[in-house]
């Protein structure tokens, strides 16, 4: 039985992700922990998913309800607050970096025990943003926090190295709930896709199915930062 724990993942990337893990597993050897603050109970949830009602920002995570050893930990919860600098306050700084990366530190504090009595070598997975790797105006708040992932993931990797695989996934503008603001704006929208050189931005599942394959336990990948991004970071 391998086991997953997603923070999100009730829609968006989380739950295209979680799709295609299940699809590619036979469903009674695999359970998909989820812990969001809302579940659609129009999505069927099946036997492999363990939903848990859960706030990153306010609920303590318990680990009690887990089993002992843990295959996956996946962290969604993330913000594309664009403004200019001149606009923003240092709680601005402080709220962002608190729910993408301070969170999570806290979440896998707790879960490395679970992560090192896995049978395979199990993967930790964060998500960062394609502004790292290619600046964009009114991005500083999303760079300071997905800069701080990257960069986590690659020294953690290294000190948990071989037990603990770390990697990072970077795309750009993808259509989830998240990015409605800008994709439900079509004059803006277009303006992005046309920035894109793949002619499109991203659909949850271009991303789920990179999110299913790097948790494989056959992975020989670790301490890197994927971009799929339809070439924006070319
Ligand atoms: N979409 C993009 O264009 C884009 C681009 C670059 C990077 N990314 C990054 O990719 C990651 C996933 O993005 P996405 O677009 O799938 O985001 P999304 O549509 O907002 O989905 C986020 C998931 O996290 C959960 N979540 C959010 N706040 C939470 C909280 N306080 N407590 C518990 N769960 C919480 C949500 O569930 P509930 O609301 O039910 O809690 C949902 O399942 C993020 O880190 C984002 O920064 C996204």
């Amino acid at each position: 039985m391998k086991n997953f724990v997603f923070i999100g993942g009730s829609y968006g990337i989380g739950f295209s992700a979680i799709s295609e893990l299940i699809s590619k597993n036979d469903k009674k050897n695999i359970k998909v922990h989820v812990y969001s603050r809302s579940w659609d109970d129009g999505k069927n949830r099946g036997e492999a998913i363990v939903y848990n009602p859960f706030d990153v920002l306010k609920d303590e995570f318990d680990t009690s309800g887990l089993p002992s050893a843990i295959d996956g930990f996946v962290y969604l919860p993330g913000t594309i607050k664009l403004k200019p600098f001149n606009s923003l306050k240092v709680e601005d700084f402080m709220e962002d970096i608190n729910l993408n990366f301070m969170k999570m530190v806290l979440i896998l504090k707790k879960l490395i025990p679970h992560l090192k009595k896995s049978e395979h070598v199990p993967c930790v997975l964060l998500f960062s943003s394609v502004v790292i790797e290619r600046g964009m105006p009114f991005h500083s708040l999303v760079g300071a926090s997905k800069g701080a992932i990257e960069g986590f993931v690659k020294n953690m990797a290294m000190e948990y190295a071989p037990k603990i695989r770390f990697n990072c996934i970077a795309p750009s503008l993808t259509n989830t709930p998240l990015a409605s603001f800008i994709t439900s704006n079509p004059k803006v929208l277009e303006t992005s896709i046309q920035k894109h050189p793949l002619k499109r931005i991203a659909a949850p599942e271009d991303i789920g199915k990179l999110v299913s394959f790097l948790l494989n336990e056959d992975s020989y990948m670790t301490g890197q930062v994927f971009h799929p991004d339809g070439g924006m970071s070319g």
